[in-house]
Order: C-alpha cells, then structure tokens, then sequence
C-alpha cells in the first residue's frame, strides 16, 4: 500500500510540478511577448483536465502518507515535532497555493484580457515557486534536509 502511494503521488507531483513549469517558463514568456491570453486560455484548459486531479491525488495521497508517518494529527501542527513539521509546512503550502488558484480562477481568468495577462503572470509565478517547494520539502522527509 506505501508503494503505491509514494507511486501516485510521485506521477501526481511530475505532472503538478512540470505542467506549472512548462506553464512558467515556456508558455508564460511567449503570452506576455506576444500579448495573447487566447494562447494562455487554450494551455489553460487543457492542463486544467490532467493538472485538477493531480492536485487532487497529491492531496488525497499526501494525506494518506502524513497519517502513516505522523498518526496523530496534532503533531502536523506541533512546531517543536520536526516530522510533523514538515507535514504542516505542506499544508500551509497547500492553503496558498489553493488561494492563489481561486483568485486565479474566480476574479482573473473569466475577465482574462490583454491589460490582465501581468496580474495572471504574478499568479503563475508563485503558484510554480510553491509547486516546487512541494517537492522539495517532499524529498526532505527522506533526506532529512531540514532536521
Ligand atoms: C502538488 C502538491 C505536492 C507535491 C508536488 C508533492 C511532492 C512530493 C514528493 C516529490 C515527495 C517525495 C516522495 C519520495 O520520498 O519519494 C513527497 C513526499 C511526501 N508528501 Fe508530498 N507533495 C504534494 C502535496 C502533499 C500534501 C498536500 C501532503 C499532505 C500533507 C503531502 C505529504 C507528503 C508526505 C507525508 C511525504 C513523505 C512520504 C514518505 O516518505 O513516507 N504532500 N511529496
């Protein structure tokens, strides 16, 4: 069962991750040269499709994995409890990224124009930063790199 976990949510993190840095570092620049939210529209709604259920996985199976490392929810939040910790700083990467993707969602991409594309990019950035601190703060269960 912990294979299959780390597996899912491994695929969960390459498709979460790469997808957003794909999304920032090749699809993004050309938008802004060119002005076209059209382009970024149309990379929108087909990532939309793989990159929702990933998050979902990463959540679900990352839930999953913190309960079988740390089974006492209390210590996901326990400061002093260095495996616990990280699980919160996973969390706390989670509530973030969940607010950046709303606001994205909700006040930015249905009104997406020409004038919008710099405030989508300052979503993007952050939203791909934090993608990448998942993993890293991830890796750091085994490495050890913060304890
Ligand atoms: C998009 C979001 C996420 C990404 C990209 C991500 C990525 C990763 C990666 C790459 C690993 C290392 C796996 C390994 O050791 O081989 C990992 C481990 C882990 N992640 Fe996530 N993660 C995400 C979300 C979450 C969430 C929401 C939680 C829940 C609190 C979570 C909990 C964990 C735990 C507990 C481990 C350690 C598993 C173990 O070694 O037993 N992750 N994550």
């Amino acid at each position: 069962m912990y294979g299959l976990l780390i597996l899912l949510h491994i695929l969960g993190a390459t498709v979460w991750t790469g997808g957003h840095l794909i999304l920032a570092f090749t699809i993004l620049p050309r938008v802004l040269r060119e002005r076209s939210p059209a382009e970024l529209l149309r990379f929108e709604s087909a990532y939309e499709r793989i990159g929702l259920p990933a998050l979902i996985i990463q959540v679900v199976t990352g839930l999953m994995l913190a309960y079988q490392l740390v089974p006492d929810p209390a210590r996901w939040v326990d400061p002093s409890d260095v495996t616990g910790r990280l699980i919160g700083v996973k969390l706390l990467l989670l509530a973030t990224t969940v607010c950046f993707a709303l606001d994205a969602r909700l006040r930015v991409i249905p009104n997406l124009s020409e004038a919008k594309l710099v405030s989508m990019a300052w979503h993007i950035i952050p939203v791909t930063l934090l993608s990448v601190l998942f993993v890293v703060v991830g890796a750091s269960f085994r490495t050890g790199w913060f304890y």
